[in-house]
């Protein structure tokens, strides 16, 4: 693995999976993201929506493009996935209840003020995935988001609310397609610069982990963890997780999603995107393994590269 470098596919290609997040399923891992595989729009820091990638690997090193399997609706101004709009952090979990799997990701426009959550189904992981709607969650905006997925089979929705000056956790419906009602707010701050963005769960040991950034636009700043018992209950804020050279600048990056490695022991990756905000086709993705001290502290250091055996047997 070689933080920053250009990821290439099975085709030779460089991987477009920005702001994304990996499902582990079957014996496969299955890395979603925004396609970004256009030249900014002149004189901007954005790309017209091409839609979600999905990529499928079994190893994490070797990434097969599985296409594009959320496009972007070219032909109806008013639709949310309209290249004209915002569409990203897509992350996806599998509903054993439905059999569905079910993505959600940020909706918005160009000037992020339609601030909504959008949901989209599929009966296998390399979809196609149908788009069913956005909403605005317990009535909140909601910009950058996650998903997690505990292990009593109870999902949960973690977005950016108040102009991402907190995070708000909202538990879904059984089905994962809209929330039930209970939620929480925390991390909250006075607002921008110190708010809190790309939200990232986890759980350890029976502790819950909720990494973020501050909001800085594209560029990078300094990262924060935070620990709960519960989701839906009280969170503690622990400092920056990175160590190492840039650390204080997330390593030029900004965290998206954190993956533990399917059959190992306390083993989490953590992915961040290096995003080139005037040329946001070539972002890099760099991910690095958790380490945790004796207490369950947190931390990340940089590596120019390292491989699975860090991780043990
Ligand atoms: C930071 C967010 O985390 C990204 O997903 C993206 O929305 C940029 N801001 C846009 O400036």
């Amino acid at each position: 693995m070689h933080p920053g470098q250009v990821w290439h596919d099975n085709d030779g290609k460089p991987i477009q999976a920005h702001g994304g997040g990996v499902l582990s399923y079957n014996g496969s891992y299955y890395w979603y993201g925004e396609n970004k595989d256009a030249p900014n729009v002149p004189g901007t820091q954005r790309v017209e929506v091409i839609g979600m990638s999905c990529y499928s690997s079994r190893d994490l090193l070797n990434w097969t493009n599985e296409g594009v399997v959320l496009p972007a609706v070219k032909d109806d101004p008013g639709c949310d996935l309209h290249p004209g709009r915002v569409v990203e952090r897509p992350k996806v979990i599998h509903n054993t209840r439905t059999g569905k799997f079910v993505m959600w990701m940020h909706i918005d426009d160009i000037n992020y003020q339609y601030a909504r959550a959008g949901v989209a189904i599929a009966d296998r992981p390399q979809g196609p995935f149908t788009y069913l709607e956005s909403v605005r969650p317990c009535g909140a905006d909601s910009r950058d988001l996650t998903v997690f997925q505990d292990d009593d089979g109870a999902a949960y929705l973690v977005t950016g609310v108040l102009w991402h000056s907190a995070i708000q956790i909202v538990r879904l419906s059984d089905d994962y397609l809209r929330p039930d009602g209970a939620s929480v707010r925390v991390l909250q701050r006075p607002g921008p610069p110190a708010g809190r963005e790309s939200p990232a769960v986890f759980k350890r040991r029976g502790r819950y982990y909720l990494v973020s950034s501050g909001t800085t636009g594209w560029d990078p700043n300094v990262a924060e963890y935070a620990v709960a018992d519960r989701m839906l209950g009280e969170w503690t804020t622990r400092g920056n997780p990175c160590a190492g050279p840039d650390a204080e600048i997330t390593f030029h990056a900004q965290n998206t999603h954190v993956l533990p490695v399917a059959g190992r022991d306390d083993a989490f990756i953590v992915m961040f995107d290096r995003w080139n905000p005037n040329n946001l086709q070539d972002s890099r993705y760099v991910w690095l393994p958790a380490e945790f001290s004796r207490e369950g502290d947190l931390r990340i250091p940089w590596r120019d590269s390292w491989n699975m055996d860090i991780f043990g047997g």
